[in-house]
């Protein structure tokens, strides 16, 4: 995995007269030991700018299209969760958490691949207890943010949702006499297919999360932990991640460009 340190991440605050800003980046670039820079900075790629209205992502330098794009920051407010559709319970996502028509239960869920935290916030707001692991700090840090952010409007979405900072594998192994989720969701990085076009915000997550190739024993680990479901999204018609003992899923739940590899430890 990249880290901020390889990719040349520093933190900064603007507008930069602002001195609640800037001590809001300097507390972070020390958590994310990385460095605390001035705006318009040449010597860093991607950079962190803690503003009036939330945490975000630019890139500097890097592949052309992607310098001076949109900012990149997670936005879980944007989420629909409360129109019909959005309460919708035939999505993949939520079939494949084992979440039914008519069954009040709710699974709580580790989702051991946070990234901006779109999957963990729209179990939380169906009523699932969410334990969300991300491993990059960056992408952590701008989820922490979106998580408070959006807490404002829908408090009991928040509540629901605990964010770790950790490699998911370490966490389950140090949990594991702890924490006993119904179930796990994993979504790493999807292959990059030749003709696979990326939306620019995953581009860009990219430049900092790598492409997971340790997606097999993280699948490894969750289902070692003996949790009764773990759930991999893939690409729809992507081939299932490698597993010594598990040629293929127990379930499949399809969507319209994704589908949720489904496995039961019996
Ligand atoms: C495709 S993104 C996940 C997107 C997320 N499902 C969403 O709804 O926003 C994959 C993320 O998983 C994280 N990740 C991959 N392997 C991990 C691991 N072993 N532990 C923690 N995070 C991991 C990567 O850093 C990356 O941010």
């Amino acid at each position: 995995m990249p880290d901020a340190q390889h990719t040349r991440t520093a933190v900064c605050a603007d507008p930069p007269h602002e001195v609640a800003l800037q001590q809001r980046a300097a507390v972070l670039a020390a958590s994310l030991n990385t460095r605390k820079t001035r705006l318009g900075d040449p010597g860093c790629d991607l950079l962190l700018a803690v503003t009036r209205e939330r945490l975000e992502l630019r890139v500097l330098q890097g592949e052309a299209d992607l310098i001076g794009g949109h900012a990149v920051f997670a936005d879980l407010a944007a989420i629909d969760v409360d129109s019909p559709a959005g309460r919708r319970l035939d999505m993949p996502l939520l079939k494949a958490v084992g979440i039914k028509k008519g069954d009040a239960h709710r699974p709580s869920v580790i989702d051991c691949t946070a990234g901006l935290g779109e999957d963990a916030w729209l179990l939380a707001a169906h009523g699932c207890a969410v334990t969300a692991i991300e491993r990059q700090p960056v992408i952590a840090a701008l989820l922490q943010d979106a998580i408070e952010r959006a807490a404002g409007a829908a408090p009991s979405i928040a509540q629901r949702v605990t964010l770790h900072h950790a490699d998911a594998s370490d966490w389950l192994a140090q949990a594991k006499n702890t924490s006993r989720p119904d179930t796990i969701v994993l979504d790493p990085m999807f292959p990059l297919g030749r003709k696979a076009k990326e939306r620019k915000p995953m581009r860009v997550l990219r430049l900092l999360a790598g492409d997971d190739g340790d997606a097999p024993a993280l699948l490894d680990a969750t289902l070692s932990t003996g949790v009764h479901r773990v759930c991999v999204k893939r690409p729809l018609r992507a081939p299932v991640i490698w597993h010594a003992t598990r040629a293929k899923p127990d379930l499949v739940f399809k969507g319209k460009a994704v589908r949720f590899d489904v496995y039961f430890n019996h």
